[in-house]
């Protein structure tokens, strides 16, 4: 049988893109058509990132091919998202760092409000998704990952990549792992600590074989300080999230670290805020919901910000009790916590969607210090 490609086209236009009132065809997604023989290859390009979507989209086109040009006809779909896109053009720009598309960092205004549970679960729901997930500790005052992840007895191997040594992240539920807390002694003065976390910080970025990776999650220490300098002029960091409690002293902290972000000199897109320890909700009653922080205070600074809220996350025992033992909760399949956990990072990438489509590659920031030396 003999078919062209406008034949192709016509049937990709019946197919619907998400949200957009447009056909796949309409909206751009369908990016390549090749045809020869009785074969034809299809790129398609989504903005749904997950794997579900990415298989429900090719599941579509090979259907609408067979049903409406040739059931014989043998169809390639090769379904990409938009985040890995864009964010690999932004590395290709910076070569520091091949294989890394997107940097994630986890902010906190106040310590103690969850920003380290957060972070291990985000990473562990995309990983389950099916992206490539690093997670960076950069808390110098209190690196909790190597303990969240239950791998704090080890400790990074070096292997030769070019023939250069390079450190191996830790590996466990499939995120890839590197923390302060492997080079930095825990008994040691924070201001020492202080001094050895930027070189650390560089090495744990440029002197590790991290291999590809859809996301490098930092999780920063709380506040403003040294480090998130360091770290905005050692990467170009793709989006930053903002870990708070409801209570006013911790949404006012949060403010400062949105503020952090947006300074005309580190311009690094804020994604969004997540919520955590919304609300308390105890194992025998688990309908009842009990503000204690206080009601939707994460969802009013939001919207006063112009930022979206990601998501909110109850307080619960066993949050809690699974950082402590090293399996982060969202390990749970099918539980509700799970869920919310997977919410918050559907939010997150679809944040991160539109930040990649709309605006330019973040830059990384070029501090003069006070005697006139770059420190860059
Ligand atoms: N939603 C939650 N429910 C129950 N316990 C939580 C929750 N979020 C965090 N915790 C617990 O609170 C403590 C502080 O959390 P952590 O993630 O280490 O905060 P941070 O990194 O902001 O200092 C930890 O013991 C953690 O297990
Ligand atoms: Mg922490």
């Amino acid at each position: 049988m003999s078919f062209k490609k406008q034949d192709i086209l016509g049937a990709l236009e019946k197919i619907s893109a998400p949200g957009e009132g447009k056909n796949l065809v309409e909206s751009n997604a369908v990016t390549n058509i090749v045809v020869f023989d009785n074969e034809v290859i299809i790129d398609v390009t989504i903005a749904n990132p997950t794997l579900q979507a990415k298989k429900k989209t090719e599941v579509e086109v090979m259907k609408i091919i067979h049903d409406q040009v040739g059931q014989k006809i043998d169809v390639k779909v090769n379904v990409k998202s938009e985040v890995v896109e864009a964010g690999s053009k932004r590395i290709a720009q910076d070569k520091s760092i091949p294989g890394i598309n997107n940097i994630i960092a986890i902010a906190s205004g106040k310590g103690g409000v969850g920003k380290s549970t957060i972070t291990a679960n985000i990473a562990v729901s995309l990983t389950k998704m099916g992206f490539k997930v690093g997670v960076l500790d950069a808390d110098v005052y209190g690196p909790s990952m190597p303990i969240m992840f239950g791998v704090e007895k080890e400790r990074p191997l070096s292997v030769k990549i070019d023939g250069k040594s390079k450190m191996k992240p830790i590996e466990n539920y499939g995120v890839k792992m590197l923390s302060l807390g492997f080079f930095t002694d825990p008994n040691q003065a924070v201001i020492w600590r202080g001094a050895m976390a930027s070189k650390a910080l560089n090495q744990m970025i440029f002197d590790a074989h991290w291999g590809e990776l859809d996301f490098l999650l930092v999780d920063l220490p709380p506040g403003t300080g040294d480090i998130h300098l360091s770290m905005v002029q050692a990467v170009p960091i793709t989006g930053a999230v903002i870990v708070s409690t409801p209570q006013n002293i911790a949404l006012a902290d949060a403010k400062r670290g949105v503020a952090m972000f947006k300074q005309e000199n580190i311009n690094v897109p804020v994604l969004g805020i997540v919520e955590n320890m919304s609300y308390f909700t105890p194992k025998e009653l688990p309908e009842n919901k009990y503000y204690i922080f206080g009601k939707d205070g994460a969802k009013h600074l939001a919207s006063d910000l112009g930022t979206n809220l990601l998501g909110e996350i109850p307080l619960i025992q066993s949050i809690r009790e699974s950082g402590d033992v090293g399996h982060p909760v969202a390990l749970q399949d099918g539980s509700e916590i799970e869920k919310a956990f997977n919410e918050v990072a559907k939010n997150m990438l679809s944040e991160l969607v539109k930040r990649n489509k709309n605006l330019p590659p973040t830059e990384i920031v070029r501090i003069t210090t006070m005697s006139g030396c770059s420190t860059k």
